[in-house]
């Protein structure tokens, strides 16, 4: 089915209290903490692997003049070096997956200069250092203030990357107040847990990764098209994933290497990036400068509104950061501008990282409209409340859901918001204590995504899909929407994911996965239901599933002994065009609270509450984590997380996790998230919104916001770290 009109009552309206929506916990859970889960450094299906260990560039920018790879050839247990100078013919760059050791050319710091296979990890590693590189090095680019005179019009993605509506300049210099600030948010890193990794092998000439990627089928395109294969002859296996954020969203230097060295060597070759490697040699979210300008009337209603954003990525490439795109939809004002530019620079390459645009687009613009309420005297919440628009202010269509008001006045009750105090004015022994909120809004894409479904004899179902669980409870909530609409404990269901030989799925990205895999698995579930009806010779309409039965009109048969020899059914979902004729975002309201010492100017977060709408809540207990992770993500990004670029050489100082600082346990006290009762029919049949990356969008804003409440400084430049702050 296609999302082309809005969905009317469904199976899952009729109970629920059933089980979607229900925190069970992980069914995959109990593999993971015994360790029975095999992640894909870890597989054992291609037998005998040899070990890769890429090998980095040691300079920024300019070009190898000699690269003597004789002693890394000698070592013990070298198999075969890999260079520009006998690297197989690749294919053609497909997204941002390029073919690796194209020429002498170095672009960036940690470029991938050569592969060194070996018998083990240690001799791999071993035989890497003993490669000699003679560079010529030139004169590279690595500040983004600098290049911004340079900056260019990206090419348009999704949406164009500029976008005016009525005339700002002139609205903005009449407006009774004015507001026109600048933020800074410098490179982070993903930092997943699970560093990325694959073991290849070939048959013939088809090839499997078994590889910790998001985005299974898009990952197989673009390696067929690097591997120059047919897209058939490439598969791609990701049963567990160790975390993903953005990271392994397209598959990076460690896949292509694996393919390659395989494909010479003739066995299997299995590597996975060091920590440091993840961060010169992967990807990274860029830095950002944004300028953004608000000009209200004096009672706050706002008149104009202009955000504007500079981010840069490695030459050649055209990724940029959205930062201003949701404040085309965020707030309402008749005068209206985004902008964003695009710096090349000899950097490493930026991607996607969690709630790209939105995540670092809020932590300027969020802070911005705190900076106006201050300056009206007015509450943060009343001034977005006062320019709450009627239709999306941009593309003026209604939205389809939006909850943000009530999320905000939900979240100042429970927070005890009423307690705020005047900037400066609170104090708790040597702590100065302040409280911040922001608003969160995120968009909610549909992806196409199919699935398969097998009703075995004995009543049990195996649900199939190339679909990925990245951490974030995939398997678990699948298995739910199975269970309810057909009417069968999760025990009976067997989800099968992680693997190209399945149906096409959306994969795991952009807060698309659970809505747009469940809702490929609902229509399957839901042609099911009518086959299973059919042939019990009852009403598709009437009967109903439950207990491994269905029932209609006082006749009751098991699933079972409809099952026969096994059914096999298949659905697939499609975006229509619901998405354009509705403005679909996930809403939420962040709230924090923190203590910043007077002495030190340490800023602690001390709570955090986030609340939050995004349709139908699947499962309460995976849906709260996915917010609190993301509300963590943003928590870091306030006042840790920092790549530190080194301006003479444009390496990254802190490319580890002890430099680089996401937060942990002793960072995090008490936090919450609840979410508001939501259905919203124009998004899928299940009438539920992303949530991935909800979580982080605006939570940034919401500590910087409370940090400024509880010293009356404001610091626009992120992180907010003590020597900022002092
Ligand atoms: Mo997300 S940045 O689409 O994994």
């Amino acid at each position: 089915m296609d999302m082309s009109q809005p969905i009317g009552p469904t199976p899952l309206d009729a109970k629920p209290d059933g089980l979607v929506g229900r925190g069970i916990d992980r069914i995959e859970g109990r593999l993971k903490v015994t360790g029975a889960a095999p992640y894909a450094y870890e597989t054992r299906e291609l037998r005998n692997p040899a070990y890769g260990m890429v090998v980095e560039a040691g300079i920024a920018k300019g070009r190898i003049r000699a690269i003597d790879v004789a002693a890394a050839r000698r070592a013990p247990g070298v198999i075969h070096v890999m260079t520009h100078e006998n690297a197989p013919r690749q294919g053609q760059k497909k997204e941002q997956v390029g073919p690796v050791l194209k020429g002498p050319e170095i672009l960036h710091f940690g470029q991938p200069i050569a592969f060194v296979v070996a018998e083990t990890f240690e001799q791999a590693r071993a035989a890497a250092a003993l490669v000699k590189v003679d560079y010529e090095r030139a004169e590279g680019a690595f500040d983004l203030r600098a290049a911004m005179p340079s900056a260019i019009v990206p090419k348009q993605v999704a949406s164009p990357p500029d976008s005016s509506l009525g005339d700002f300049d002139a609205a903005f210099a009449t407006a009774p107040v004015k507001l026109d600030v600048e933020y800074t948010t410098p490179v982070q890193t993903h930092a997943m847990m699970e560093p990325h990794a694959t073991i290849a092998g070939w048959e013939g000439d088809r090839v499997t990764l078994y590889t910790a990627n998001q985005m299974l089928n898009r990952g197989q395109v673009s390696l067929a098209s690097v591997l120059d294969l047919p897209v058939e002859n490439v598969r791609l296996v990701s049963k567990y994933i160790g975390g993903g954020f953005g990271a392994k969203l397209q598959p990076q230097a460690d896949a292509v290497f694996a393919a390659l060295a395989a494909r010479v060597i003739g066995r299997p070759v299995k590597v996975a990036l060091t920590r440091q490697q993840e961060f010169h040699g992967s990807t990274r979210r860029t830095d950002t400068i944004q300028r953004v300008r608000l000009g209200s009337d004096a009672a706050g209603r706002l008149s104009a509104i202009a955000h504007e954003s500079w981010s840069d990525t490695t030459t050649g490439d055209e990724f940029y950061e959205t930062s201003a795109n949701v404040t085309r939809s965020l707030y309402a004002a008749p005068n209206r501008l985004t902008r964003h530019r695009l710096a090349h620079l000899n950097l490493p390459l930026s991607s996607a990282m969690r709630a790209p645009g939105e995540a670092v687009g809020q932590l300027a613009f969020e802070c911005a409209m705190d900076e106006l309420a201050e300056t009206l005297g007015l509450d943060p919440i009343e001034l977005r409340v006062r320019n709450e628009p009627e239709e999306d202010p941009e593309k003026k269509v209604p939205f389809s859901t939006r909850q943000l008001v009530p999320c905000m006045r939900e979240g100042a009750r429970r927070f005890g918001w009423d307690k705020r105090g005047a900037p400066g004015a609170t104090r708790d022994g040597p702590w100065l204590v302040g409280l911040g909120m922001s608003a969160a809004a995120r968009l909610n894409p549909l992806q196409p995504s199919s699935a398969s479904l097998r009703l075995e004899g004995d009543g049990t179902l195996t649900v199939r899909m190339a679909m990925t669980d990245i951490g974030t409870g995939t398997y678990t909530i699948l298995a739910q929407i199975a269970g309810e609409m057909l009417g069968l404990p999760v025990e009976r269901i067997r989800i099968e994911l992680g693997d190209t030989l399945y149906p096409k799925a959306a994969g795991s990205g952009g807060s698309w996965g659970a809505g747009s895999a469940g809702s490929a698995l609902y229509v399957a579930c839901d042609a099911l239901r009518r086959q299973l009806a059919e042939r019990a010779g009852l009403d598709p309409a009437a009967a109903s599933f439950a207990e491994g039965r269905i029932s209609a009109g006082g006749r009751s048969l098991t699933l079972a002994d409809l099952a026969g020899d096994g059914i096999d059914v298949t659905g697939e979902i499609k975006p229509g065009d619901l998405n354009k004729k509705y403005s679909q975002y996930s809403y939420g309201a962040h709230f924090a609270e923190v203590g910043v010492d007077v002495d030190t100017g340490e800023v602690r977060l001390r709570r955090m509450l986030g609340v939050f709408t995004g349709g139908r809540i699947l499962n309460a207990k995976t849906a709260r984590s996915q917010a609190i992770g993301g509300m963590i993500f943003g928590v870091g990004a306030a006042l840790t997380e920092e790549v530190v670029i080194d301006g003479r050489f444009g390496t990254f100082v802190n490319h580890d996790l002890a430099e680089y600082h996401v937060p942990v346990h002793a960072d995090i006290p008490a936090i919450d998230a609840i979410f508001l009762p939501e259905l919203d029919d124009k998004a899928n049949p299940l009438k539920s919104k992303g949530l991935g990356e909800l979580g982080i969008c605006g939570a940034g804003a919401a500590v910087a916001n409370a940090v400024h409440n509880a010293t009356g400084h404001r610091i626009r430049d992120y992180p907010l770290t003590l020597d900022k702050v002092l």
